[in-house]
């Protein structure tokens, strides 16, 4: 196993039925290689098929076209070596967070002692800031702290990779930054495979070492990938003040406005080829009717 090739997506596909029942390719051609224990973030216009790719790679969502390989395996469904956290992290509302994490734990770790187990959950909740609130309920947790069980409840589980898609996208801009800290000291310390998708460019900077922009779908694949070269663990004050962080958001922005351009431009080319009603007016409409 090539640790430069430690998740290797090759010409993937997925294809929805459209209204008319025709299936239509959402992605189409998606070619991705990430090397063991780096972050990529994946940005793209609303509705390019970022969350499609992440749920093929979960193995939640069955793939239409191409394969994808971790680890030297290719997947074929979900596993607990591909933990997701999504915006909302669905919590048992009848478990504390401490149970809440314990229930995958208990399923992927079942030759562990009991012991090992709660050392297991323990430690997860610690490093996001849970120690003191294990044994509080959803109902009095804010989304923050919530969030944070989500995402103690993927690390407990040793994953190969971690698929986060939008993560943080329903916090306010604190909790944001703070949760993006907890997740990057995270990454430091465990070196887990990461794949972040957001629609915030500065997020997407701050926390990976590549940027992987998707093009507009339907057909929709990797674009351009940057290559983010600040050294980690980053200080998010000193990489504000650099100015490569200045042009790497340049770079994404004007890749995004491409995207917009060439949607307006295949939009309009489409209103010109529809064929052209004839104009009537309302009074020939109902004389029509009648
Ligand atoms: N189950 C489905 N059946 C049919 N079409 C779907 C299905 N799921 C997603 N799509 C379509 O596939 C496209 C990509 O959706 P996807 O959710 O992957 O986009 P996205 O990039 O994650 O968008 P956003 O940034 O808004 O989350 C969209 O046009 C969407 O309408
Ligand atoms: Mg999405």
């Amino acid at each position: 196993m090539r640790k430069d090739r430690y998740v290797e997506i090759y010409n993937l596909v997925k294809a929805y039925p459209n209204p008319f029942g025709d299936d239509v390719k959402v992605v189409d051609g998606f070619d991705l290689k990430v090397r063991q224990g780096e972050v990529i973030s994946v940005i793209g216009h609303s509705g390019c098929g970022k969350s499609t790719v992440l749920t093929m790679i979960a193995g939640l969502n069955p793939i239409s076209g191409g394969g994808i390989v971790v680890d030297g395996h290719e997947i074929d469904g979900p596993g607990p070596d591909r933990a997701v956290v999504f915006q909302s992290p669905c919590l048992l509302p009848w478990l504390n967070a401490y149970q809440n994490v314990m229930l995958g734990v208990e399923r992927v770790y079942p030759h562990a002692s009991k012991q090992q187990r709660r050392e297991i959950v323990e430690y997860s909740l610690s490093v996001v800031g849970l120690a003191a609130a294990m044994k509080k309920y959803p109902r009095e947790m804010s989304g923050g702290m919530q969030q944070r069980v989500g995402i103690a409840r993927a690390i407990a589980l040793k994953p190969k990779m971690l698929l986060l898609d939008e993560p943080f996208g329903r916090l306010d801009s604190l909790t944001r930054m703070e949760l993006q800290d907890v997740i990057l000291e995270i990454l430091d310390h465990e070196h887990i495979t990461t794949m972040l998708i957001t629609h915030d460019v500065d997020e997407a900077i701050f926390m990976s070492d590549r940027v992987c922009m998707m093009t507009n779908g339907p057909g929709a694949k990797v674009g351009r990938v940057l290559d983010i070269e600040f050294e980690r663990p980053r200080d998010r004050a000193e990489l504000l003040e650099t100015d490569q962080f200045y042009r790497y958001r340049q770079a994404l922005l004007s890749f995004l406005d491409e995207c917009e351009l060439e949607k307006d431009r295949l939009k309009s080319q489409k209103a010109q080829q529809a064929p052209k009603k004839e104009k009537t007016t309302v009074r020939e409409r109902i004389a029509a009717i009648f």
